[in-house]
């Protein structure tokens, strides 16, 4: 049950956390907003992928009461040894949390904590018509590299992507 008294917190995520997040991504992919993705991710193929990368790739959740309402996380850019210092990141508020700073909060959380992991690079992509998205990230002192135009199809329509770099020193 939501507390509803005081802010929700950002702690690490758990195994426990993960049925929550995959609702949430899965309620944003249907928006075709913010993943590429088309058929709704699994349970296990989240748990599976949550426990290969816990240990290096930092993954936060907002915990209000007993209810995850967002989640960020960072996940490999590339296999290749050269990039390990580089990752890609995400931030998923639930859409009934979303504009009450939360994303704002989720991503200042994983940026330090990408920090304190020793990533030097962060890269994010975020479709050209997601400007919320693309508002925060600005706001976090991400650049934008660039845009990769007509590289991704949905139903049928193809979508431009920004690319967005951070340098953590
Ligand atoms: C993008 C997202 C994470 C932002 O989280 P949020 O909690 O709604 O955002 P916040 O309330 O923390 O606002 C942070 C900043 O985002 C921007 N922003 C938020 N909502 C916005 C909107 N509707 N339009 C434009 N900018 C917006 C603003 O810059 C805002 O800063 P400000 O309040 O100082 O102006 C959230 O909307 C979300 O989960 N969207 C669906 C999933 C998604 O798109 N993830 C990113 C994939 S790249």
């Amino acid at each position: 049950m939501s507390s509803g008294e005081s802010a929700p917190r950002i702690v690490p995520a758990l195994p426990a956390h993960m049925p929550e997040i995959v609702a949430i991504y899965n309620a944003a992919m249907e928006e075709r907003i913010a993943t590429s993705d088309t058929e709704a991710q699994t349970l296990e193929d989240r748990q599976a992928s949550f426990e290969r990368l816990r240990d290096r790739y930092p993954f936060l959740v907002a915990v209000d009461g007993e209810e995850v309402v967002g989640y960020a996380n960072l996940y490999p850019w590339s296999p290749r040894a050269g990039y390990r210092f580089t990752a890609e990141n995400a931030v998923y508020v639930r859409r009934d949390r979303r504009g009450t700073g939360l994303g704002r909060r989720l991503l200042g959380a994983l940026v330090e904590a990408a920090r304190v992991a020793g990533f030097r690079h962060l890269v994010a992509r975020v479709f050209e018509h997601n400007s919320a998205s693309q508002a925060l990230h600005v706001s976090f002192g991400y650049r934008k590299i660039g845009v990769q135009r007509e590289v991704t199809c949905m139903d049928g329509r193809w979508y431009d992507v920004g690319l967005f770099e951070r340098i953590l020193r």
